[in-house]
């Protein structure tokens, strides 16, 4: 197939280096609006094209396979949570899923280190008090936070991802606990000085910060439900740079709310955008979905993302294929 005759549709704005070389090399055609499209637009696109290049925020179900239709034959994810894509479905059909996974895992680690340090140490209420005119000069006892170091991170879901945050919060003198369905290579595990939690619920109990950081599947809606947010103790910390999904928010809300819970640092959300009890909860630093959001990071998604459609147009598969289970050990063991 002649790449150029290959017709590729985008559903978002996306960095002007990567849309000038989806034009260069494809038939491309781009969205000038920064917003998501309405189903009724998604699907009249994917009718017409044999590459759909969508983001988070596209919903991408059975339905939409169903009505698709028969050209559309590879759906290259902007992007590496797939959550919002069938994958199944669309295999079922003929069509071939990709995401860019690995390329955003550092900068989406820099974001969980940060709201790891945030929180204890109280950074955007500081800045607000200043901002508010409460500051009037340095107390004794005013503005105390609690020590990271030395603190014990428990992360579900030790990949990529986890494993860049548990790089950097060694360097912060965090003990770093994990739960997966299995332990991961003993050498990555020794290097991180890594203690394996064969059951969450032992882990939760024990834990000073939870970080989260498993897909979003069925399996994992709220996983960290009240019944594991209960077991956490009142001195505990929650980080989620992951899916909102994954945690029962208004649960968490009302813990923080009443003492139950130390505090939150939350760039998702179960809704895509915080409750009003979570906004109006104390101790949390809320973030608006900006984990991976670097230049460099949206750029190199753009190139892996154009990478799986020219290797598709060439009569290649795709490197990065959404194989469904791939990363089922980074969900809980069953009968956790
Ligand atoms: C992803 O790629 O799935 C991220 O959530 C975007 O930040």
């Amino acid at each position: 197939m002649n790449a150029k005759s290959v017709c590729v549709a985008v559903t978002r704005k996306l960095p002007a280096s990567v849309e000038a070389r989806l034009t260069d090399l494809f038939d491309a055609t781009l969205n000038d609006r920064d917003a998501p499209l309405s189903p009724e637009a998604l699907l009249g696109l994917a009718q017409n094209v044999d590459v759909l290049a969508p983001t988070l925020g596209d919903k991408l179900d059975a339905a939409f396979f169903d009505a698709a239709g028969e050209r559309l034959k590879l759906v290259a994810n902007f992007g590496a949570g797939t959550d919002h894509i069938d994958v199944a479905a669309a295999n079922a059909r003929g069509i071939t899923v990709t995401n860019t996974p690995s390329v955003l895992a550092e900068d989406a680690a820099d974001m969980a280190m940060a709201l790891i340090l945030a929180v204890p140490r109280r950074l955007v209420e500081g800045v607000h008090a200043l901002e508010n005119g409460a500051f009037h000069g340095w107390s004794p006892t005013w503005m105390l936070g609690r020590r990271v170091r030395g603190k014990k991170l428990g992360i579900i879901g030790l990949g990529r991802v986890g494993e860049a945050i548990a790089r950097r919060a060694r360097a912060f003198g965090l003990s770093i606990h994990y739960h997966n369905r299995s332990p991961i290579n003993p050498h990555i595990e020794e290097e991180l000085e890594a203690t394996y939690w064969d059951s969450l619920d032992q882990m939760l109990a024990r834990v000073d910060i939870v970080s989260i950081n498993c897909p979003h599947t069925p399996a994992t809606f709220h996983l960290l439900s009240r019944r594991r947010l209960e077991l956490l103790q009142p001195q505990a910390y929650v980080v989620n740079i992951s899916r909102g999904e994954l945690v029962d928010e208004e649960t968490l809300a009302g813990m923080i709310e009443e003492g139950r819970l130390a505090g939150a640092g939350l760039d998702v959300y179960e809704r895509g955008t915080p409750s009003e009890k979570l906004l109006k909860a104390p101790n949390v630093v809320l973030l608006p979905h900006m984990a991976s959001a670097t230049v460099e990071s949206r750029a190199e998604m753009g190139e892996r993302m154009i990478i799986n459609i020219k290797m598709f147009a060439d009569g290649h598969k795709p490197p990065d294929r959404v194989i469904p289970g791939l990363d089922d050990n980074l969900e809980p063991k069953a009968g956790n």
